[in-house]
């Protein structure tokens, strides 16, 4: 989008995958081994009961447990190959093939989530007692970017909706600002330019809208770390740039928070980034997206309201005008 590509690492530094992958199995086993004295410790000492993680940290490697969910829609599948591998996270780098090159640095466990501003009692969980906490359905979800491409990816989670009555927001908040990690040693691409972490918005009902998903995983395995590993959310109603990733905060707040991209354009991103077809980006059309799909080549196809998810969203912003809140 708007950032200028930073100092890149020279591609002959880059570990070939073959080779990523060996190592990544040594590190992942043992970094599990880690959390599992980590965060265990850390759970016992600041959660209740009910967030207490039975057993041990799942490994990243593991297989997700998931249940069928209501949500998903029957759209082909975009491969996963494609869904891992053209990305945006900005914080390792520009290109869409940036992230999957150079996420291999971030650090996903022990991994704990902030929980403060207008709640009862501000917390900080364990990214394993929170992806325990509930059920993890599988939701097959349309995942529609503002550049105008569009995938389908099934991404495993449960409803944001949960966390949140866990977190008990006072009467008064009417937002949810989510945070990113940012660290410069893991984030060596991390562009200038903009006062990190990633930062994002959510007006509470939206928050609260059962399509909000609390994501841990994708196609049934944990989160890749260039898909936002270990926590992020989706919200498939919504431009992609909504969906942060490697998620470290949640502040309940009145007041509308900032967001990066409305902070860095904001005649080009507004606060609600609903997937609207009839409100054009200023340097281009929404009408219409490229589905990168299962098929041979990308299909272009008609842009539809929020992205398909009128009937679950649409009362949300009755009486709005659309164009002004866009
Ligand atoms: N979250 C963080 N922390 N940093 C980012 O750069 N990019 C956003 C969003 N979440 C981004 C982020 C944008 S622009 C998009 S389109 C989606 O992540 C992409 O998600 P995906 O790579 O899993 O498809």
């Amino acid at each position: 989008m708007l950032f200028r590509k930073g100092t890149g690492i020279a591609s002959s530094e880059i570990t070939p995958e073959s080779v990523f992958n060996q190592h990544t199995q040594g590190r992942r086993r043992f970094l599990a081994t880690a959390a599992t004295l980590g965060a265990g410790a850390l759970a016992a000492s600041r959660l209740p009961a009910i967030l207490n993680p039975q057993s041990t940290v799942l490994a990243e490697t593991q297989k997700l447990q998931t249940v069928e969910s209501k949500y998903t829609v029957p759209d082909v599948q975009t491969p996963f190959a494609k869904a891992t591998t053209y990305n945006n996270f900005y914080e390792f780098g520009t290109d869409k093939s940036d992230p999957a090159q150079n996420a291999h640095t971030l650090q996903t466990r022990p991994w704990t989530v902030q929980v403060d501003g207008m709640v009862a009692k501000p917390i900080t969980l364990d990214v394993d007692s929170i992806m325990h906490y509930r059920p993890i359905e599988n939701r097959v979800y349309r995942h529609r970017c503002v550049e105008r491409w569009s995938m389908v990816i099934p991404w495993d989670g449960y409803s944001l909706a949960e966390l949140i009555k866990f977190c008990q927001p006072l009467p008064g908040a009417k937002y949810v600002q989510f945070l990113s990690k940012v660290d410069k040693k893991q984030m060596p691409e991390l562009p200038g330019g903009y006062d990190w972490p990633y930062s994002e918005g959510l007006r509470m009902d939206e928050a609260m809208n059962p399509l909000a998903l609390l994501c841990f995983g994708c196609y049934g395995n944990v989160l890749p770390n260039q898909n936002g590993a270990p926590i992020r959310v989706i919200l498939p109603w919504k431009y992609g740039f909504k969906s942060i990733k490697s998620i470290v905060k949640l502040h309940f707040t009145d007041t509308q928070p900032r967001t990066l991209w409305n902070e860095l354009a904001s005649n080009e991103y507004g606060f609600y980034s609903n997937v609207n077809p009839n409100v054009d980006h200023p340097r281009w059309s929404q009408a219409t997206e490229r589905r990168i799909d299962a098929g041979f080549l990308p299909r272009t196809m008609p842009t539809t309201m929020f992205n398909g998810y009128q009937d679950q969203v649409a009362g949300m912003y009755t009486g709005m005008d659309l164009k002004k809140y866009f």
